[in-house]
């Protein structure tokens, strides 16, 4: 009964929709357990990219049951538009192929609209959110009061639910935020149109994946967002409202604990990060450029939801430490090692130093304010210059490549078992 997870170790993006898509080939069900359409995960076949809110990454593989767990919050038009999406190029998303748990927490357009309100009244300390509702629909889930998936299945007592939520969003945004607000009517009819389209895909979620694990399947977690993102463990308060972490599985489908085959943790070559927080390797000027690219390219460092520039530094290997300890990690899969090529020398962050002195593990659960005191101290890599799209093999690889993928398994004990060097799907080293 396998059940492996994929784990963003850093702040998000660092490629885990390829990850999925290529562990999803070997696996009978692939869910998400956190997060919401905040998410924008990527996978590159050939010329088709896809790009995946909701949906996991492994429903383009056509024999893969995709599912989505109560540790979600779920925009209804979303998924419809995504469903939309996949059926252009012919991925039908039928109520065989996806499962929705009815304990998932819905998003609706208010939760938008006060997150968008929150924001604003944040000003400078706003947090960058994606503004897709997902602070305000946990906010909900944690008083009592959200919306879950399994009400739309009684019509009646979901529209008079919905509408006193509408109601009361609606005094929040005008009376407390003074925000404009919105014709409820129109709202609660739009959002339940929507709503009732996901009918047929609405399960009990957890005896479901027991079954099948005990049934010998194999079971893929997709993990949402980055560990650095965690609300309990991340960069709080700049960080997502659910659990990012390996530990949010089990809760997130809604299965007891239970031995897990593999943890895998996934991260750029270098850092990224969107929205607001410390970033100790943060680089501007044309370090930062060489590292986000112009643009011209789909990989290039701009979000897949919101289209925002990602700010962008050094690896940072005190953090990986760091994302090991709370996910305990069997392997790494090393993203984006050839967007590199071309450096002379590539600084990596060992250390901190922090009040005069030198530290060379977080002592910390997350604390925003204490990673902001952090200076970082690097090691120099000589970088190579070979482009490294073609490559295949690791017996292949340039000696510097190596060497880089070498110095983050000795810093970080863990082995580096996958390399992406370009955003197709077959543009990776497996090492044995
Ligand atoms: P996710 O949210 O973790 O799934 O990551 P995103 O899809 O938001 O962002 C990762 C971006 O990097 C996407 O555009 C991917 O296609 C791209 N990508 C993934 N792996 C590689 C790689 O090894 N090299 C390059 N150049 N791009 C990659
Ligand atoms: P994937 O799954 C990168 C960030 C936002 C913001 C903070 C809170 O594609 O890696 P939220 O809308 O969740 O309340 O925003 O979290 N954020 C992400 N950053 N990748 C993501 O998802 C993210 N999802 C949320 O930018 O800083
Ligand atoms: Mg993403």
């Amino acid at each position: 009964m396998p059940l492996d997870i994929v784990i963003g170790a850093q702040w998000g993006d660092e490629g885990k929709g390829r990850v999925v898509d290529l562990m999803s080939e070997n696996s009978d069900i692939v869910t998400r357990y956190n997060g919401g359409d905040n998410a924008g995960h990527t996978v590159t076949v050939g010329e088709k990219i896809y790009k995946l809110h909701v949906i996991p990454s492994g429903i383009i593989h056509p024999n893969t049951i995709g599912v989505l767990g109560n540790g979600m919050v779920l925009n209804p038009q979303t998924l419809v538009e995504e469903m939309r999406m996949l059926q252009e190029v012919s991925i039908f998303v039928t109520p065989e192929r996806l499962w929705i748990s009815d304990a998932v927490q819905l998003i609706t357009p208010a939760h938008r609209l006060l997150d968008g309100a929150q924001e604003s009244n944040l000003g400078k300390v706003k947090i960058g959110t994606t503004g897709r509702g997902i602070g305000p629909a946990y906010v909900d889930k944690a008083a009592r009061r959200g919306l879950r998936a399994g009400e739309i299945l009684d019509p009646e007592s979901f529209s008079s639910r919905v509408l006193a939520h509408f109601v009361e969003a609606n005094h929040l945004l005008t009376d407390w935020y003074h925000q404009p607000g919105f014709d409820v009517d129109d709202k609660v009819k739009e959002y339940l149109d929507f709503a009732k389209q996901l009918r047929p895909f609405i399960r009990r979620i957890g005896p479901l994946v027991q079954t099948a694990l005990n049934e010998g399947k194999t079971i893929l977690a997709e993990g949402a967002q980055g560990t650095l993102l965690d609300l309990e463990q991340g960069t709080y308060p700049f960080v997502t409202s659910s659990c990012t972490t390996s530990a949010g599985v089990f809760s997130g489908l809604g299965l007891g604990v239970q031995p897990i085959r593999k943890v895998v943790g996934v991260t750029k070559a270098f850092q990224t990060r969107v929205g607001t927080g410390p970033f100790p390797t943060e680089l501007d000027g044309e370090m930062a450029n060489f590292l986000r690219g112009s643009g011209n390219n789909p990989w290039d460092e701009y979000g897949t939801t919101t289209g925002r520039p990602r700010r962008v530094g050094w690896l940072d290997l005190m953090l990986l430490k760091y994302a090991h300890e709370v996910n305990n990690f069997s392997e790494v899969f090393l993203t984006k090692l050839d967007v590199l090529s071309g450096l002379a020398n590539i600084p990596v962050c060992v250390a901190y130093q922090r009040d005069g002195k030198i530290i060379h593990s977080l002592d910390f659960s997350g604390d925003a304010r204490l990673l902001a005191q952090c200076t970082p101290i690097y090691e120099t890599l000589p970088g190579w210059q070979e482009n490294l799209r073609g490559y295949r093999n690791w017996q292949d690889l340039p000696e510097k490549a190596k060497g880089y993928v070498q110095f983050i398994e000795k810093q970080t004990s863990l082995p580096v078992q996958n390399i992406s060097v370009g955003p197709e799907r077959l543009e990776r080293i497996t090492r044995s």
